[in-house]
């Protein structure tokens, strides 16, 4: 194979494989669901899928299914278009817009396969960069045109931010020739639900999953809202039989069933409950100097600790314990962050007491460190710069040993 068949950027990109280590007790770091699918549901599932025709494709009209999404969001069939998955539609348009010669606007820092896809299939795009309180900047909308498409993620992820709904319709009434994209798939965390407002506005799509208010992350089912003209369009687009028998099944036999439904509505209440008792025992337990959790509209926290070696420590400890979380220091804007998914009360106390020893640590540090500047001053007043900044790595080590023993 000619070497240079894959371009720089493609082979410099790193991988997107998110790694499963056995030993994680506690998976925090993808969003998803903690408590599965009822294993007696799961059976009759697994039956259906015993009288599917494994053989044949599986169907690729789904107009059924996306009849009753468009009752779960209030709209008509010819405004869904559903697929494996969000992330398949996000791949879709960004290439479709980009073979087009579309000028696409993303907000940073966001939904990390919005720089991925875009690193590794070569195509450019504009960031529209956050304030440095990690809110959407308005006062800095970009100019959009006919030719621009542009991409916000409401609530974001991974910050937890969200996007004005009024500014929204401003937005949207201001500039009717641009396409605006909004990932909504965290919408059943908080309240705005934006998906009807793609009745009104034709430059519109809204996309949405099952993946995070559901339990069914496995099962790859997304959907995109729009008016019927741009549902059609985006059809055509979407590679067919994508879905395979097992996710159709379920979608046909168990999504919309009342026990189901009722099910994953009160599991979102829970984890909305557990997200805004651990923003608050984090506001009020750590002061600002030392950590930031910012205020989150999805099932995950983003939390900044400012120390670099205290952030650095709380990595290794929570890996050293089991429990997975993303480092999000790499997106922009996001230094010394990690964000963490609403798990279960049992996890998010395992996050919540690591965190604490963690940085417990951390303050028994300072307060050495403290002591020993008094020590230095006292055993040599005269001499200049002798604070403990000037003692050699291993002087403080020991000193630090010798204090924790
Ligand atoms: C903002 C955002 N959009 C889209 C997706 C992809 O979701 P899906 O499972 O529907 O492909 C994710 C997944 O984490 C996400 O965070």
């Amino acid at each position: 194979m000619q070497s240079n068949i894959f371009n720089e950027r493609l082979q410099q990109a790193g991988t997107r494989v998110a790694h499963s280590v056995l030993s994680t007790r506690f998976q925090l770091d993808k969003n998803e669901q903690t408590d599965d699918v009822d294993f007696a549901l799961k059976q009759q599932v697994v039956n259906c899928l015993l009288n599917a025709n494994w053989n044949r494709y599986p169907t690729s009209d789904y107009r059924d299914i996306e009849a009753k999404i468009a009752g779960y969001c209030d709209l008509q069939p010819e405004n869904i278009a559903l697929s494996a998955g969000s992330a398949s539609i996000i791949t879709t348009l960004l290439d479709y817009f980009a073979l087009n010669q579309k000028r696409i606007i993303i907000t940073q820092p966001s939904y990390s396969l919005f720089d991925y896809h875009c690193q590794t299939y070569n195509i450019n795009y504009e960031s529209w960069l956050l304030t440095p309180e990690l809110e959407y900047d308005y006062d800095n909308i970009p100019k959009l045109d006919a030719n621009s498409v542009l991409i916000v993620t409401t609530p974001n992820n991974p910050v937890g931010n969200t996007f004005d709904a009024a500014k929204l319709e401003k937005l949207l009434t201001d500039n009717p020739q641009a396409c605006i994209i909004l990932d909504a798939v965290y919408c059943e965390f908080c309240q705005m639900d934006i998906a009807p407002l793609v009745r009104k506005y034709e430059n519109l799509i809204v996309l949405r999953s099952f993946s995070k208010a559901f339990p069914i992350a496995g099962l790859r089912l997304g959907y995109l809202c729009a008016a019927p003209k741009t549902t059609a369009a985006v059809r055509k687009l979407l590679l067919q039989f994508s879905i395979c028998h097992f996710s159709l099944i379920f979608a046909r036999e168990m999504l919309f069933t009342p026990e189901f439904m009722e099910t994953s509505r009160r599991q979102v209440r829970e984890i909305i409950a557990e997200r805004e008792r651990m923003c608050r025992l984090l506001t009020d337990n750590y002061d600002r100097q030392t950590l930031k959790v910012f205020k989150s509209a999805g099932n995950f926290l983003l939390i900044r600790v400012f120390d670099d070696a205290a952030y650095k420590q709380l990595l290794a400890d929570l890996e050293a314990a089991g429990i997975r979380v993303l480092n999000t220091s790499r997106f922009p804007l996001l230094y010394n962050t990690l964000r963490v998914s609403i798990g279960s009360r049992r996890e998010n106390e395992a996050f919540l007491n690591c965190l604490h020893n963690s940085l417990a640590g951390v303050s028994a540090d300072t307060a050495l460190l403290a002591d020993l500047l008094q020590e230095c001053f006292l055993a040599d007043k005269s001499r200049v710069g002798s604070g403990v900044g000037d003692m050699p790595r291993e002087s403080w080590a020991r000193a630090r040993q010798e204090r924790r023993a």
